[in-house]
């Protein structure tokens, strides 16, 4: 690039920007330099600019504007075919030390990969506009709360992001001169060059969403996709700040949080639950009890971050302020509160159009329309023989427009944990619910889940695969560190630290039924987990953890289900110690910085499974 262009964009900064802050001048002229955008805004997070951003879109055919009486505020997005879920494979943490990204995420040196996507970036951006995104993850000045900026040419993701977090001049003034923040870089990589017309879904076939943990950046090319485009969550909340956790003492979790009242003795109970991606984490967070006595709100359906409080016991904030949902499944049988919350201002990617003008997917009703616009735009009736939305089209809505929504999830400085549930999605071997019998153990359990993969990963739908903590493809550093880093957090939390569980929503009968009703019906396992939390149920105790005794679980109104109550618990020794020899293997790859606690909770397992 020529110096009299070089010299114009960093006017062109100089002149948009809404900040004096020299360190984020510089960064953005920086990127601006590289990129080359036409023009540049930086976003203050109004309704005007909203407004502004929508029409732009609605104009140049990449968002549908729904009915307005129908879902006011509302649009439809349709991605590119091949840009429908995160990238995994794609997906680079990129430490100083290989060790360090440890053996499940893909690593590349940061200079390598600085040299393998500086030219993808080169010019990116030329006949588009760069938005300067700034936002905070909790709110602005919690005691958990980080800061971040997010650059990027999509103005899709801009949308988002205003939803998705406290997005705008607050944040930007949060920014103060030697502050820590998080810089996040995002091109869907493809430039506009000499007037070429855009589509509705710019993206390129090659994606790189990269993670440089020692200098607290994200940089993602090439997808406009959810987590690889809206870096605030799974890139900046859950990959650079497990990292960020990890060094300041803290931990960043794919977990939900839910807040339950005792009606009867009016107490208050908090708990996270770390369930993978499309296993339950909001329809949880939005549970309806089916029997009395809980009062169930909600504050966070995807991440949490939780820290020790000055009382010692363990804090959680919710640090979203919206949701990216999966819509498929979500229906008013399922989860009336989500559907609730849909009423309007959302943003919809991926699913099905009406002829009223208004959304569809399968599950959303019982009765199927006759006619529906498809998510790829075609025609799409009932025997086409296809889904009318992708599996894993999202919605994408503010969090305070959920009816169930806890006044906590304002609380500066989060809410205390009084139990922490770990789950997957697994048809056979792993029971309803089991209270871990220590803290180690829960790690133990927790570091050992597997899950049955879904729609909101590339690959094979149903294939088994190993997911600690459900932060296989969320760890920004070497899982085996992450967990001597909760061993630890139990060490320093003592008699304070939450009590853990595992559950299992998802087990299977002989003819692919699910046993359990699941749903609604989850509250009678949360009643029993705050039971246990109490001291009120005994329990019985098996070689994998404590799971309710006789009478223990209300199924008063369901109880069709007792019959198959044993299958629901039942743990087959054989296929448990099949499991420990898989678990032996699994953890063997992590060499000698597995930390020695876990190969005593496997051994004790194994004894207690009577090897
Ligand atoms: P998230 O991605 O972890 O937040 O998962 P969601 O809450 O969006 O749920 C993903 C899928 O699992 C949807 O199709 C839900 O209908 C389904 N699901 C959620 N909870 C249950 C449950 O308790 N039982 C069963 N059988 N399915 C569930
Ligand atoms: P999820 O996250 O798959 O955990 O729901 C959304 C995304 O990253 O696309
Ligand atoms: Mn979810």
């Amino acid at each position: 690039m020529s110096n009299a262009t070089l010299a114009s964009i960093t006017d062109l900064v100089r002149e948009t920007a809404t900040t004096d802050n020299a360190e984020v001048l510089q960064w953005v002229t920086e990127v601006a330099e590289l990129t080359q955008p036409d023009s540049i805004l930086w976003c203050d997070g109004s309704q005007d600019e909203w407004n502004r951003i929508t029409s732009e879109m609605v104009e140049a055919g990449s968002l549908i504007p729904l009915d307005k009486n129908l879902r006011p505020g509302s649009f439809l997005a349709r991605s590119h075919p091949a840009d429908v879920a995160r990238v995994e494979d794609r997906t680079f943490i990129c430490s100083e030390d290989e060790a360090d990204a440890g053996p499940t995420n893909n690593w590349v040196a940061p200079a390598a990969m600085r040299a393998e996507l500086m030219p993808l970036f080169e010019g990116s951006m030329r006949g588009r506009t760069m938005y300067v995104v700034p936002f905070s993850m909790g709110p602005v000045g919690g005691a958990i709360t980080q800061l971040g900026i997010e650059i990027t040419d999509s103005p899709y993701a801009v949308l988002n992001m205003r939803i998705m977090t406290r997005m705008g001049q607050q944040a930007l003034d949060g920014i103060t001169p030697g502050s820590e923040w998080v810089r996040t870089v995002h091109s869907v990589g493809a430039p506009l060059v000499d007037g070429a017309e855009d589509s509705a879904w710019p993206c390129n076939d090659t994606k790189y969403i990269t993670h440089f943990p020692d200098t607290l950046e994200v940089w993602s090319y090439g997808s406009g996709y959810g987590g690889n485009a809206l870096l605030s969550k799974k890139c900046f909340a859950l990959r650079i700040a497990s990292v960020m956790g990890k060094n300041e003492g803290w931990l960043a979790e794919h977990m939900l949080l839910l807040k339950l009242t005792n009606t009867e003795t009016g107490k208050d109970y908090h708990l996270s639950a770390a369930f993978p991606s499309a296993c339950g984490k909001t329809n949880l967070a939005m549970l309806q009890p089916t029997i009395p006595g809980w009062k169930v709100e909600t504050i966070g359906d995807d991440i949490a971050w939780l820290r020790p409080g000055k009382d010692g016991r363990l804090y959680a904030i919710n640090p979203e302020a919206g949701f990216f949902g999966v819509a498929p499944g979500t229906g008013e049988s399922t989860n009336p509160v989500a559907m609730e919350t849909l009423w309007g201002n959302t943003i919809f990617t991926n699913v099905a159009l009406t002829d009223t003008g208004d959304v569809w997917w399968e599950g959303m009703t019982d009765t199927v329309p006759e006619h529906l616009i498809d998510w790829q735009g075609n025609d799409w009736t009932p025997e086409s023989g296809r889904p009318a939305a992708h599996p894993n089209s999202r919605f994408t809505v503010p969090i305070q427009q959920t009816p169930s929504l806890a006044r906590d999830w304002y609380e500066q400085d989060g809410v205390p944990l009084d139990a922490i549930l770990f789950g997957g999605r697994r048809a056979t071997n792993v029971p309803l619910v089991a209270q871990s019998r220590s803290w180690n153990h829960g790690v133990f359990v927790g570091a050992t889940i597997s899950s049955e993969k879904t729609a909101a990963q590339e690959g094979t739908v149903g294939e088994l695969r190993r997911d600690p903590f459900a932060m296989l493809p969320f760890c920004g550093y070497n899982m085996a560190d992450y967990w001597g880093h909760w061993l630890e957090m139990g060490e320093q939390l003592g008699e304070n630290a939450p009590k853990m569980f595992q559950v299992n929503w998802f087990r299977k009968d002989e003819d692919g039924k699910f046993m359990w009703p699941g749903f609604g019906d989850n509250s009678r396992v949360i009643d029993w987990v705050i039971r246990r939390v109490e001291g009120e149920h005994t329990g019985v105790e098996t070689a994998v953890g404590t799971i309710p005794a006789p009478g223990e679980l209300n199924l008063t109104g369901i109880e069709e289900v007792e019959k198959d109550l044993d299958k629901i618990f039942a743990i087959d020794p054989a296929s448990w110690l099949a499991e420990a020899d898989l678990t032996e293997e699994y953890f063997a790859q992590f060499g000698d910085r597995l930390p020695q606690a876990l190969t005593a909770e496997l051994d004790a397992l194994r004894e207690r499974l009577g090897k």
